[in-house]
């Protein structure tokens, strides 16, 4: 089985917790990893199409690794999705390239489980705050995993920061079709 995980962070340089599940996914077996904003920077419109089409295509599961601002994607994961996954490739005729292959988003937020229950201030579960990936997987005929979802990991560190990563590294390392 081949993972492949898309890393994004818009601010590398304050972020920690994503910081620390790339290093894990880069000393996984198996795991190709591609950081958006290392290869592009924040350029929307930067993106080499053929070698991000490529990646997904060698992969079975696609994880997308990016931390929760203001309830939603970051800009270069969206903009990945505008210009990778393209007509005639990922969707449309003879658009197939991801059919069958498992996504796994993995996030970190600031805030706590609680905040995205029910009876939380947002009013919306984190479910519910990944919609957007969640259709877009189902829409081009990809399996949608439940996402792994990590709260309170501002400024995460030492044991915390363990926790997180060792259910990473489990999660990567799960058979295909288990999640
Ligand atoms: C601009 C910005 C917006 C944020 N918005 C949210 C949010 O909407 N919900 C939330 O739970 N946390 C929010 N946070 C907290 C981050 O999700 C949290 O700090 C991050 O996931 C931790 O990972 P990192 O150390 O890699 O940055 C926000 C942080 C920033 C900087």
């Amino acid at each position: 089985m081949k993972t492949l995980v898309i890393v994004s962070h818009p601010y590398p340089e304050q972020s920690t917790a994503i910081k620390a599940l790339q290093a894990v996914a880069e000393r996984s077996a198996n795991v190709t990893v591609r950081n958006l904003e290392s290869l592009y920077g924040s350029d929307l419109a930067a993106f080499d199409v053929t070698a991000e089409q490529r990646a997904a295509e060698a992969a079975d599961r696609i994880v997308f690794l990016f931390p929760i601002h203001w309830f939603n994607l970051t800009p270069m994961l969206k903009a990945y999705l505008n210009a990778v996954w393209s007509y005639g490739w990922a969707f449309g005729p003879g658009g197939t390239a991801l059919k069958n292959k498992e996504m796994q988003l993995v996030v970190t937020a600031g805030a706590t489980e609680f905040t995205y229950s029910s009876e939380g201030v947002i009013q919306s579960s984190m479910d519910e705050v990944l919609t957007p990936m969640k259709a877009s997987a189902y829409y081009i005929g990809m399996q949608y995993n439940q996402p792994l979802a990590f709260y309170e990991a501002m400024g995460a560190s030492g044991a915390t920061l363990n926790e997180l990563e060792h259910r990473f590294a489990e999660r990567l390392q799960a058979p295909l079709g288990s999640l």
